[in-house]
């Protein structure tokens, strides 16, 4: 389409464009590669996964907003041993990186996980500290730095040479306070945001919507927060940033580059459009060639603040 170099490296990772898709709304790829060639993608954040299977919450677990939606899924998954036997080899049949997104409910979960999917040899692993889902772990980690420290150190010392990147929590009131405790605790990137607790009542029964009262808040309406949050941690870190929330068009995942991502991932804009990622990337790219742009990792860390 044009001649700018789409490439971008992520913590030593090199995709062949700066797109990803979002963990949780992508399954493992399955059902998405009816619409599209998955090799057309930088990168796939596969579902969450817990050591042992996961039902998820109880229904009503998706609710829509303004711009948006809750969920409360609670991390239904089949465990990270099925993953590794039967989604592992599937997604391996495409040129897409593969990155392992974990959920813990002690720091030792987090780091058996680790050393079981750096064994079964996935590109990367994202440390999910801040699902508002799960009473355990999750987001208790997310929100507070030693605890946060604590279990990227976990994750580190047990995924041997597999990068580890540590997803961040935007439920917090300063967000660099732990992006500064992942890295000094060896993270080799951070990723931001997952959802934003919100919730919904029905004026009629009086009862919230979702059936665990709260969920968290993604899609466009959370892109402003995320562009904020990337630009803060990205002056606050020397990690590489993947950033995401709310990206549905090209120019959305140019203002997170722009504000410091060196990637952007796309989630809740699939659900009403499958093909969602590939328009993000096309529209990166012609953003990038009008704007004259050798590569467009020139894009990243590049806003001029007033
Ligand atoms: C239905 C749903 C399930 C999700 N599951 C996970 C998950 O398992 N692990 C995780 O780290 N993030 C999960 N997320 C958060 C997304 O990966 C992403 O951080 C967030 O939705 C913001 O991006 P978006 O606005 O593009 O969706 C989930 C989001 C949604 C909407």
């Amino acid at each position: 389409m044009s001649n700018v170099d789409m490439r971008v490296t992520l913590a030593g990772m090199t995709m062949k464009n700066p797109v990803v898709v979002a963990s949780g709304t992508f399954g493992f790829g399955r059902e998405y590669s009816q619409f599209f060639d998955l090799s057309e993608l930088g990168g796939i954040c596969a579902k969450g996964l817990t050591l042992l299977p996961r039902e998820g919450n109880p229904a009503p677990r998706i609710a829509e907003t303004p711009m948006g939606i809750l969920n409360s899924v609670g991390l239904q998954n089949p465990g990270v041993d099925a993953f590794i036997a039967e989604e592992l080899p599937f997604l391996r049949q495409y040129d897409v990186k593969v990155i392992a997104n974990i959920s813990g409910n002690t720091p030792e979960e987090y780091g058996v996980m680790c050393e079981k999917l750096a064994g079964a040899g996935v590109d990367m692993i994202e440390v999910n500290i801040s699902c508002p889902n799960v009473k355990a772990g999750g987001l208790a980690y997310g929100t507070r730095p030693e605890l946060a420290a604590e279990v990227t150190e976990m994750a580190k010392s047990h995924a041997g040479s597999v990068p580890v990147m540590v997803k961040l929590s935007p439920n917090v009131t300063d967000v660099t306070e732990i992006a500064r405790a992942v890295e000094a605790a060896g993270a080799d990137a951070v990723s931001l945001i997952n959802t934003i607790r919100g919730m919904r009542i029905d004026v009629n029964t009086r009862q919230p919507i979702l059936k665990m009262n709260t969920g968290g808040l993604s899609g466009p309406a959370v892109l402003p927060v995320a562009v904020r949050m990337v630009w803060e941690v990205s002056q606050a870190v020397k990690v590489p940033v993947l950033g995401m929330g709310g990206v549905s068009k090209g120019e959305d995942a140019a203002q997170l580059m722009l504000a410091g991502a060196s990637a952007v991932a796309v989630g809740t804009a699939l659900f009403a459009d499958p093909m969602a990622p590939i328009r993000v990337r096309d529209g990166l790219e012609a953003i990038a060639a009008r704007q004259g742009l050798f590569a467009v990792r020139e894009l990243t860390g590049a806003v001029r603040p007033w």
